[in-house]
């Protein structure tokens, strides 16, 4: 399973990438909001820290908006993929972009039937929401499990990004499931990489290891 960040926060996405865990980013428009800073800006600095898909959102709702804002998106950089939201102009832009040769990332993915559809459409990866189904009374991984079975079913390319990560566990269930990609925020990367009986450990050999007899 690969490992993208969810952030649009340029100092986590150089500590992940320092980790040597993450290939790719995906940012949202809340997360650039979160930033105060310039979207394009903050875009290609991105693409300057991590050599890997960078997903960019666009904010039109109908598809010929969409398509012109992703045609300036994809001149930031090689790199770039459009960020696209699952509705029926979003399939109509996803349709036009994949014939074009542009990456595209169908969001707010809340059923197996809208992943179908996206991927039906062209694109190259669909992002299911696990937490906020999670939220609302609903087992989001229920969801990764059926669009696994589905996209495998068909020899479906269109890789599944398990998306509203809220925990280590998310994580390591969408990757039983069969999810190609998790986004996972900064702060789950690194509760991934913790565990008390670690701690534990290191404290006891650097305790032990002062009894150990000095020349
Ligand atoms: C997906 O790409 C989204 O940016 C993100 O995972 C949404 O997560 P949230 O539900 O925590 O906002």
């Amino acid at each position: 399973m690969k490992l993208f960040i969810d952030t649009a926060n340029v100092n986590e996405i150089r500590e992940a990438e320092k980790l040597g865990i993450i290939c790719g980013v995906t940012t949202n428009p809340s997360l650039i909001a979160k930033e105060g800073r310039d979207f394009v800006e903050v875009v290609k600095e991105i693409t300057e820290i991590v050599d890997g898909p960078i997903s960019a959102e666009v904010i039109s709702l109908d598809a010929d908006g969409m398509i012109k804002e992703a045609r300036e998106l994809t001149k930031i950089h090689k790199n770039i993929v459009i960020k696209i939201p699952m509705t029926l102009e979003g399939l109509k832009a996803v349709k036009v972009l994949s014939k074009e040769g542009i990456k595209t990332n169908v969001t707010l993915i809340f059923s197996s039937a809208q992943a179908l559809l996206a991927a039906k459409a062209g694109a190259t990866y669909v992002s299911p929401f696990v937490g906020r189904l999670d939220d609302v009374g609903h087992n989001g991984m229920n969801l990764i499990e059926e669009i696994v079975r589905i996209f495998d079913n068909y020899g479906i390319e269109t890789e599944i990004i398990a998306a509203s990560i809220r925990h280590p566990m998310h994580v390591v269930e969408a990757a039983l499931a069969g999810a190609h990609i998790a986004t996972v925020p900064y702060k789950v990367l690194v509760q991934m990489a913790k565990h008390p009986m670690t701690d534990i450990g290191i404290e006891k050999f650097l305790k032990d290891w002062e009894t150990v007899p000095k020349k």
